[in-house]
């Protein structure tokens, strides 16, 4: 597919404590190695582990691990072909994608892309039209600079129904790609545009990529807006509008502003706050959330304050605060989105306003109260306690739920320990559907950890491997793990077929993928400054034998303790084997008894 050197390039090159960094701001050196809490799965103490001078990265606690190809496809959820594309830029390397090797899947991908691609590009020319007046005085009404119309790709779909239909088909698109690219409908009159008559918001994921549209009316009715259909490309679940856009003020500011509409994104874009996404139409959720979690530690809510908007909100921040994300609510005065507020007050008042934000649990508490008459009884006490123990409980850190109990115990008037029994007992009974989640690694098949000397002889070869002859009197019979005798034979093979020393882990985890966990792990794993390899590397393959004799020798003896029990005379060559092996064991040094 593609040349083995150009991955070994972009492998030597890309220094992959910088890419992850973008994603794990707190990736921070300890000793040898770097750590940081994974960001794969929700833990409190770091056990994602990068090791710069391997190119590899590894989670101690859910174990994914790779180079930095692993690493980009896992996070940004992308092909292979997309982050070696991504990588190679980073580079400064050319990546032709043999196309002829991508799978029919992929291809289709890219087909629909295109098709959208060429649709924002009428859809954008369409807006200049005589038929787009409509929409341009829409615009200016809603008063949308130029710059953020360009910005945002900003277009018109014109009303008649067959204008985008015949524009793509005359530029090659196969009517195929467009209704899988959700551009077109089928009615009994044949294919129709899907969008006519609406002003439209190209739906840009994080990587870039149109992958879908919104369309507003232009007047009252109905729907209000038109999203795409789910297509091959576009999950709603998994997008957040204006995220391409607000990635880098997400990262500046260490957090995100979510707020509920096209619209109001747009618009505080316009004001200079820029840090604002919002979900598309569909409830906010948890592949949302995982999303957010790649850019960002404090996701601030700040939706419409209205009834709907306020339970909404609350909703959000719960899902947010679940998947172990600082999550705090804005509210904005009743009956005003983000929109309005922003173009009447201003982007400063904006950020005062989020600035101002409340964790949930403080939030929660403030709606739960205001509903109750004070001062509260002894009945309402308990009944608001039953309410936010839910609240509290859904918070995985230990630290802040401690907080949460103790903030919102006072508030209450109750005693902290009443109240955090309440929680504890709302944790058991799992409560809120997302907080069932443990916060420790997911009970991914674990592969069991070979014994030390097994694991380590892999490990020591893989950084010095010009001792591997030291590990050729090694059998098979003799190990323990067959994960760890499988490593090394294959690191043996590698080897003898001149794979370069840089890369042998990543070798080794593509031809051995399912022990691709142990192989991160164990690559990742210091190893001394002063290091005598030889030597290590020997004592390991005495050991491997050593402890293989011991196993032996433990078995017979339990063997023959079973047959006196049963009463039967002991084979004379068990006897002699046992005898033999005992001397054996004597003899060296090192070996547990
Ligand atoms: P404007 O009325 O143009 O200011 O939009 P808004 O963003 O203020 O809209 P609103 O608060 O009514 O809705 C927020 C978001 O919900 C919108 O951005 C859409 O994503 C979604 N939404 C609103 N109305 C509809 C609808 O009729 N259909 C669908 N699918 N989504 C809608
Ligand atoms: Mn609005």
């Amino acid at each position: 597919m593609t040349e083995p050197g150009l991955i070994e390039a972009i492998r030597e090159r890309v220094d992959i404590v910088e890419l992850i960094r973008e994603y794990v701001p707190s990736l921070k050196k300890a000793g040898r190695t770097y750590k940081a809490r994974c960001p794969f799965h929700n833990e409190k103490t770091p056990s994602f582990t990068v090791n710069q001078d391997k190119g590899l990265f590894y989670c101690f606690g859910c174990q994914s691990g790779g180079d930095v190809f692993a690493f980009l496809m896992k996070i940004e959820n992308l092909p292979f072909n997309e982050a070696a594309e991504r990588l190679a830029k980073r580079a400064g390397l050319e990546w032709r994608p043999d196309n002829r090797a991508l799978g029919p899947e992929q291809k289709e991908r890219i087909d629909i892309k295109k098709a959208l691609e060429f649709a924002a590009g009428y859809y954008s020319k369409a807006l200049e039209t005589p038929a787009g007046a409509r929409a341009r005085d829409y615009i200016v009404k809603r008063g949308l600079s130029a710059e953020t119309v360009s910005k945002f790709m900003l277009g018109f779909s014109p009303a008649g129904g067959t204008g985008l239909v015949s524009a793509a088909a005359k530029a090659g698109y196969s009517p195929a790609i467009l209704r899988k690219a959700g551009l077109v409908s089928e009615t009994q009159q044949g294919a129709r545009d899907y969008f006519r008559g609406r002003l439209m918001f190209p739906i840009i994921d994080h990587r870039g990529d149109i992958v879908a549209f919104g369309g507003r009316i232009l007047d009252e009715g109905q729907p209000k807006y038109l999203n795409s259909p789910e297509t091959a490309v576009f999950v709603k679940s998994r997008i957040l509008y204006g995220l391409n856009r607000a990635a880098q003020a997400i990262r500046k500011t260490s957090r995100a502003v979510l707020l509920e509409g096209y619209m109001d994104v747009i618009a505080c874009h316009q004001a200079g706050v820029e840090n604002t996404i919002a979900p598309l139409g569909t409830s906010f959720g948890e592949g949302h959330s995982a999303l957010l979690k790649r850019y960002a530690a404090e996701i601030v809510v700040l939706f419409d304050g209205d009834e709907a908007g306020i339970r909404a909100a609350l909703r959000a921040g719960k899902i947010l605060a679940s998947s172990g994300l600082y999550s705090k609510i804005a509210l904005l005065p009743g009956g005003v989105d983000p929109d309005d507020y922003v173009k009447e007050n201003g982007a400063q008042a904006l950020e005062n306003l989020i600035g101002a934000a409340v964790d949930v649990a403080s939030f929660h508490t403030g709606l739960v109260l205001k509903e109750m008459k004070m001062p509260l009884s002894a009945q309402d006490k308990a009944k608001a306690a039953d309410i936010l123990a839910e609240t509290v409980a859904i918070v995985p850190d230990e630290i802040v739920r401690a907080e949460w109990i103790r903030e919102t115990s006072e508030r209450l008037g109750v005693t902290e320990t009443a109240f955090a029994n309440r929680v504890r007992e709302q944790a058991r009974s799992g409560g809120f559907q997302a907080e069932a989640k443990p916060a420790e690694a997911p009970a991914a098949e674990k592969i069991p950890e070979p014994p030390a000397e097994e694991r380590d002889i892999v490990r020591y070869l893989l950084r010095y491997p010009q001792y591997i002859r030291l590990a050729d009197n090694l059998e098979e019979s003799e190990f323990s793990s067959a994960h760890a005798w499988k490593l090394l034979a294959c690191l043996k093979l590698l080897l003898d077929e001149g794979a370069a020393v840089s890369s042998l882990a990543s070798e080794l985890a593509q031809r051995q993928p399912e022990l691709a966990q142990l192989v991160y792990g164990l690559s990742v794993l210091e190893i001394p400054q002063v290091f005598d390899a030889a030597r290590e590397i020997t004592a390991c393959a005495e050991m491997i034998k050593k402890a293989r004799i011991q196993r032996r020798y433990r078995e017979i003896t339990g063997r023959l303790v079973q047959l006196r029990k049963a009463g039967q005379d002991a084979p004379a060559e068990l006897l002699k084997e046992q005898f033999k092996l005992g001397v054996t064991l004597k003899s060296s040094k090192g070996i547990k008894e």
